[in-house]
């Protein structure tokens, strides 16, 4: 195994990432990559077997993982670099097999507080509380049961066909931990959401530690990885139709929202019919005009300028739709080069590179596998 501390982050495979998701995620894990690769090993991989815990195309699943890595070749992640390691989760079958094994040392009690799933669970328990309440307001019995029966159909079938609590769902942090722990990972830059899951990879690499010996390096705290990644994971964009609240793939309208694969000429659009203010002054000002705010950060972050610098540039302007075409015309001149070097990323070269550390992966997985296995009795 490598004697370099790792770094290792996964990127979603089955969503299509918007230029929020660009400027806030995929820019910063690219620098990442480029920075810490002398000191560090950079593991990037997709986590593609995760993503039957949300809604999936069967159908795209495979095509959409590759489109997603050639995002970030297209983004410039070096496939040149050889302490940059880039890999598919479901190509190391060592992952899944160790997660087998944690999932033997792991609580119900302990998944079951994971907010993640805490959070789909506690839908069907509100309901509950609903008709308890109607219980006590003095339904008669066989309407109440009648009700009950009725809410609970409702949900479970709708959960079960739309969102579907599965079993994957539920032990979804045990073969996190497994990607993590199989390559000791030590740094793992994660968001709030995820903060809980990186918990439970310590927590469980060190209880088979402190029962088998030293079998995993165990990742640093949260606190630890805040100060070596920095709590502030870059700027937010917002929703163009409602800019309180940050940019996200799962708009209904698609209106708020720019995705990379956007036509420009209809991301353009999109940006003229932002929604802004009546204030007729164009300032970085979040509190008051929201909207023109987050104009001038996009167009900041196009032009790679400081925000303070591009707002200084329109001080004074009151005519918005002078400035919308200005930010308009970055974002279609953007999304038209980015689309174009995404045409041109080197097949050949990607494939090639996945097969070489895909290869290395499965040797330095195999072998902490084989460390477990031996441990638990698997192996002489
Ligand atoms: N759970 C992460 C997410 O939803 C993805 C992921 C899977 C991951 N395995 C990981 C992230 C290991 C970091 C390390 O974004």
């Amino acid at each position: 195994m490598s004697t370099k501390p790792v770094i290792l982050t996964g990127i979603r495979s089955n969503q299509e990432p918007t230029i929020g998701n660009y400027f806030g995620a995929i820019l910063p894990l690219i620098d990442l990559a480029k920075t810490k690769s002398g000191e560090y090993d950079v593991n990037i991989f997709v986590p593609d077997l995760h993503s039957f815990t949300t809604p999936v195309d069967h159908g795209k699943l495979y095509e959409q993982t590759m489109h997603n890595i050639k995002l970030f070749v297209a983004a410039g992640l070096p496939l040149d670099n050889p302490s940059v390691h880039v890999y598919r989760q479901s190509f190391i079958p060592a992952h899944s097999e160790l997660a087998w094994i944690l999932d033997n040392f792991t609580g119900m009690g302990e998944m079951t507080r994971m907010t993640q799933f805490k959070d789909k669970a506690r839908t069907i328990q509100a309901s509950n509380t609903v008709v308890n309440e109607l219980r006590k307001a003095g339904l008669d019995e066989q309407m109440y049961k009648k009700l009950f029966a009725m809410v609970k159909l409702a949900l479970y079938s709708e959960e079960s066909s739309r969102q579907s609590i599965s079993v994957g769902l539920f032990n979804y942090p045990v073969l996190m931990a497994a990607d993590i722990l199989i390559y000791g990972a030590s740094y793992v830059p994660v968001g709030d959401d995820q903060t809980q899951h990186l918990e439970f990879a310590r927590d469980i690499g060190g209880r088979l530690n402190n029962r088998f010996g030293e079998l995993f390096t165990i990742p640093k705290s949260v606190k630890e990885q805040h100060a070596f990644f920095g709590k502030d994971q870059g700027l937010r964009i917002m929703d163009l139709q409602d800019p309180t609240k940050k940019m996200s793939k799962s708009d209904e309208t698609g209106k708020g929202v720019i995705f990379l694969s956007d036509d420009p000429a209809t991301a353009a659009k999109k940006i003229m019919s932002a929604a802004t203010d009546s204030l007729g002054n164009i300032q970085h000002d979040r509190q008051n005009q929201p909207g023109i705010t987050n104009l001038l950060d996009i167009l900041a972050l196009l032009r790679g300028q400081d925000v303070v610098e591009t707002a200084k540039e329109f001080e004074g302007q009151e005519r918005y739709g002078d400035f919308k075409k200005v930010v308009a015309e970055a974002m279609q001149a953007f999304l038209t080069d980015f689309q174009a070097r995404l045409q041109h990323v080197d097949d050949a070269q990607l494939y090639a590179k996945l097969a070489n550390d895909e290869a290395i992966k499965n040797v330095e997985a195999n072998e902490t596998l084989h460390r477990v296995q031996k441990a638990v009795g698997l192996r002489p």
